[in-house]
């Protein structure tokens, strides 16, 4: 086989670079409304797919926006190709046919995450090695004439998702999943994603608050991302992601986007202090480290107070101007039975109700019985799953 480096360019260009693509966005479940209207701040308009998938179709560029800006997604996926797939015949015509040679280096490291649910072709390890052995010999010639031995760095992951028979085939963009914000975040107890601390401030409408507390911060998680959004610097300022290895990328114009992207007008907050409390020394120490980090990569952390506090013999003290309350509780494990995670979230919920009144707050409770033992005016409830554990997010006003 001949291949000419010039032609392989020509196409990479006409049919990846050039083109629109549709991208597909895994958020938290129970948050895809809130990532639809995130993107649409960014025009980038994308609909819910399906429980915690969002698409659009759209540029290279907005792709490179939603990683840079974007708070609430964990990971976005190209899409490659979909299918009919009921045969291993058609799934190996399939991806013989797909022109991999434009979307990887030749001497890049590939992976494969399989998902095969309610469809004739369900062992995923079956899937797995065809597609590997398609892939490879689709490759093969292009590594032959390559002068690259080794691999560039970072590995590029396949997506197969066969569902009723229809086989989805996308390629990871984003690399290392997206809560991860590029400095050296220390973590507690239980700790929050970065993504979905993001989601859960967007819709407590926390940029319209002048002051923001959480009293059981353990890492600081909602602090740390409201501080990081107050900068105007995007999400993905500080890190890198799969697609920079895509032999379309153009770093040039990557470059030129990243100088010139600004925040869209949503992303403007007005909150002038941030307090961050915990009753234990650990999480004070973590948090006073992921501060420094921050402030090591020129973020400014001045508007942040650390207080090592109990919550239940706080309130009025830490109040000013319009004030919104956001508490993780432990909950789960760290409480020992249903009973104790009753009575410790009707303890919270009377707290607020006595030395926080004025304030709105968003908190997450696990089921309705704790639900009901806080006994707070819900305006608002989302329903979501937090590491396994259906929770509840109750937002409203304390009067
Ligand atoms: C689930 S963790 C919070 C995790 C946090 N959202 C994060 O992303 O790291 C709950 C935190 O509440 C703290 N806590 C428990 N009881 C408390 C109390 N009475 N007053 C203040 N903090 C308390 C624990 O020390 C723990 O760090």
């Amino acid at each position: 086989m001949v291949i000419h480096p010039a032609a392989l360019e020509k196409r990479i260009k006409r049919h990846v670079r050039s083109q629109q693509q549709r991208f597909y966005v895994i958020v938290p479940p129970g948050f895809e409304a809130t990532a639809c209207r995130e993107l649409a701040a960014y025009d980038i308009p994308a609909v819910q797919e399906d429980l915690g998938g969002v698409a659009f179709t759209g540029s290279w560029e907005a792709c490179w926006k939603t990683h840079h800006r974007a708070r609430i997604p964990a990971r976005i996926l190209v899409r490659l190709a979909q299918f009919t797939c009921t045969r291993f015949e058609q799934l190996e015509r399939h991806l013989e046919a797909f022109p991999w040679e434009l979307w990887f280096q030749p001497c890049q490291q590939v992976a494969f995450q399989v998902d095969a649910r309610q469809s004739v072709l369900y062992h995923e390890g079956a899937i797995q090695e065809r597609a590997e052995r398609c892939v490879k010999r689709r490759l093969h010639p292009w590594q032959a004439i390559s002068s690259e031995t080794d691999s560039p760095d970072g590995v590029q992951t396949i997506y197969l998702r066969n569902v009723h028979n229809q086989m989805t085939v996308s390629l990871d963009c984003s690399g290392e999943l997206l809560y991860k914000r590029g400095y050296d975040k220390h973590v507690a107890d239980a700790p929050l994603r970065d993504n979905l601390a993001a989601a859960i401030l967007q819709e407590a409408n926390f940029s319209e608050f002048d002051m923001l507390i959480d009293p059981m911060a353990g890492s600081g998680t909602f602090g740390l991302e409201a501080l990081l959004a107050l900068t105007e610097r995007g999400a993905g300022h500080l890190r890198h992601f799969a697609f920079e290895y895509f032999p379309a990328f153009r770093p040039a114009a990557y470059r030129y986007f990243l100088n010139t992207d600004v925040p869209s007008r949503h992303e403007r907050p007005t909150l002038r202090t941030i307090v961050l409390g915990d009753i234990h020394d650990r999480p004070i120490t973590i948090i006073h480290h992921n501060l420094q980090q921050l402030a090591a990569l020129g973020v400014d952390t001045t508007q942040v107070r650390v207080e090592k506090a109990d919550f239940f013999s706080t309130g009025a003290e830490f109040i000013s101007g319009k004030t919104l309350v956001v508490m993780n509780p432990p909950y789960g494990t760290r409480l020992k039975s249903a009973q104790s995670t009753r009575a410790f979230f009707g303890k919270i919920g009377q707290q607020l109700r006595h030395n926080w009144r004025g304030c709105s707050f968003a908190i997450l409770a696990p089921g309705t019985e704790a639900e009901r033992a806080l006994a707070l005016p819900v305006a608002r409830k989302i329903v979501f799953s937090n590491g396994g554990i259906s929770t509840a997010l109750l937002m409203g006003k304390i009067s």
